[in-house]
């Protein structure tokens, strides 16, 4: 028998940034991270379990014009590896059929890899016909070795936080309804990133600054922690900005250096200088890639795409905003 489930999960953009980790292959995060799931960044994956069957798991991602071609061959090892986890999760015998589809660049720094394991976890296991909690669905999710993945699986706001030294799981701090942020995504870079996120965290211990970073984290969770129950953007966007910058600085720093920044993303930080200084709040923020998430409120929303879309490293922007989080769907990929 053939069970099929497709499931749209949205990108997230973390706030404070998980970067380092504990165990890198089950992605246990050196320490907590918040994030705002995204609403049009999504990946859409559609998942077939044959049960009993012995053929191969087989992985398809689908193009803007339906056309399929093989995934990349680190995506496809990840993916095959995770289906292998949610099968042995599960205690089933039998093959998989995976075709994905992502409404965004992938690899450029809009966390594909969180909205692709996030739809990969949730569509396998609805395939296999498994209830889970939402606690059990993160913990499958990170350990597809994106950690960020398990904060996707979740709307709204969400935190994730270690637990001693295990992984913990993401929770939800509060709805989407709670507070209407905007992300602006300035796309200075529409190629795959040269180093990996999964690179970074394995480097960032050997910065200088990463045990500083440590020391500083709780107080810097607890502003974003407060700022978003008080939807205080003039308290979040500071410390939005000084930790994006602090992950690059990390990044830079390791041995050897990781550089993900491009001339577009210096332009697009400036620019946001000068509209602060005319009055016009909006933050940046990065995640491991050259592209600027500008985060901002509704109002402000048309202002600052027009400033970005008028500088000569941004190709193009990207709109989007919090979102409820991940949802099932009739219709399917193939
Ligand atoms: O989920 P990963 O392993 O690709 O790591 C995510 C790293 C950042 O996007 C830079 C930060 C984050 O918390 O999303």
């Amino acid at each position: 028998m053939t069970n099929k489930a497709t499931v749209t999960a949205p990108s997230n953009i973390a706030f404070i940034k998980y970067w380092g980790a504990r165990d890198l292959a089950q992605a246990v995060p050196m320490n907590a991270s918040i994030s705002m799931t995204l609403t049009e960044c999504v990946s859409r994956s559609t998942v077939a379990f044959s049960d009993g069957s012995d053929r191969p798991d087989r992985i398809e991602l689908v193009g803007d014009d339906g056309s399929l071609t093989p995934p990349p061959p680190s995506f496809r090892e990840r993916a095959l590896a995770h289906l292998d986890r949610v099968r042995r999760w599960a205690r089933r015998d039998g093959s998989f059929h995976v075709a994905t589809r992502n409404s965004f660049p992938t690899g450029a720094g809009i966390a594909s890899s969180a909205s692709g394991f996030a739809a990969l976890t949730l569509a396998s296991t609805k395939a296999l016909g498994l209830t889970l909690s939402t606690s059990e669905l993160s913990d499958l999710a990170r350990m597809s070795g994106s950690g960020s993945a398990a904060r996707s699986v979740l709307g709204g706001y969400v935190e994730w936080s270690p637990a001693g030294e295990g992984a913990g799981h993401a929770v939800a701090i509060a709805p989407a309804s709670h507070w209407d942020l905007r992300d602006v995504i300035a796309l200075v870079d529409h190629g795959e990133k040269d180093v990996s996120s999964l690179d970074g965290h394995r480097l960032a211990a050997s910065s200088p600054h990463f045990e500083a970073r440590q020391r500083i984290l709780p107080e810097r969770l607890a502003i974003v922690r407060r700022a978003i129950e008080d939807r205080d953007l003039d308290a979040l966007g500071p410390v939005l900005e000084e930790e994006a910058i602090e992950l690059h600085l990390i990044a830079m720093s390791s041995k050897p250096p990781i550089f993900y920044w491009k001339p577009g993303t210096i332009q697009v930080l400036e620019r946001l200088r000068g509209m602060r200084r005319e009055g016009l709040f909006a933050w940046a923020t990065m995640d491991a890639g050259a592209n600027v998430h500008v985060i901002c409120t509704p109002q402000a929303e048309a202002p600052v795409i027009a400033a970005l879309t008028g500088l000569s490293g941004v190709s193009s922007v990207l709109l989007d905003g919090v979102g409820e989080g991940p949802r099932g769907e009739r219709e399917h990929l193939f």
